[in-house]
């Protein structure tokens, strides 16, 4: 994974809790700590940062990671305003992150290993997503799409409907948006 995305775990990590947190973590999950953005690192140092985290703060992995894409949709879109201002709403936000987002960062990032959702309309949702991915983030997936939600002013309801956790081949999540009063 990206340098990139251990940066932003730090930072996120950092805001909500103080630099000596994330310092604690990095010595709890026995990891260098030291991430350039460009670089690549094995998948197991952010499982350990997020079991290091879940451990402390006695909540399970999933919730670390969806807390995790949440929290970091507020800088992304401090960071890459580009990507947000075409759209106004969370579903063509979304949609485009196959088409236009994790495209640029392929280009930006040489070497980036990002997913690729299907995209369709479901019967009781908005938007229904499918996710494949050997490191099985879906809980990642959902944390930014929370966090997506919250920049347009729109809340999101999941339903995962199969998970590759439980064995199945790919993710299905179907999600509600509903624009905040
Ligand atoms: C401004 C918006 C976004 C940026 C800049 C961004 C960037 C990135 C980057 C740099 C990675 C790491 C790739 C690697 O280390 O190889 C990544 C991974 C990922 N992204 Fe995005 N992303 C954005 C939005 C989203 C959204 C909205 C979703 C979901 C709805 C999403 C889902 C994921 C997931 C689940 C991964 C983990 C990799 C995997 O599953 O294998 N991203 N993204």
């Amino acid at each position: 994974m990206k340098g990139v995305v251990f940066n932003l775990l730090e930072d996120v990590v950092t805001r909500a809790h103080g630099a000596d947190v994330w310092d604690d973590l990095v010595d709890a999950a026995g990891v260098s700590g030291a991430y350039t953005s460009l670089g690549s690192y094995p998948d197991s140092e952010m499982l350990a940062l997020v079991a290091a985290a879940s451990e402390a703060l006695k909540v399970p992995p999933n919730d670390v990671l969806r807390w995790f894409g949440k929290e970091s949709m507020p800088l992304l879109a401090e960071r890459y305003p580009v990507f947000f201002e075409p759209h106004k709403e969370t579903r063509d936000f979304i949609i485009s992150v196959n088409s236009i987002i994790h495209p640029e960062v392929r280009k930006v990032y040489p070497g980036a290993d990002v997913p690729v959702f299907e995209f369709g309309q479901s019967e009781a949702g908005d938007l229904m997503m499918t996710y494949r991915s050997h490191r099985k983030l879906c809980a990642l997936a959902e944390g930014f799409a929370q966090g997506a939600a919250a920049q347009f002013s729109e809340t999101v309801a999941f339903e995962h409907s199969k998970c590759m956790h439980d064995g199945h081949d790919a993710c299905v999540i179907s999600m509600n948006f509903q624009r905040l009063a």
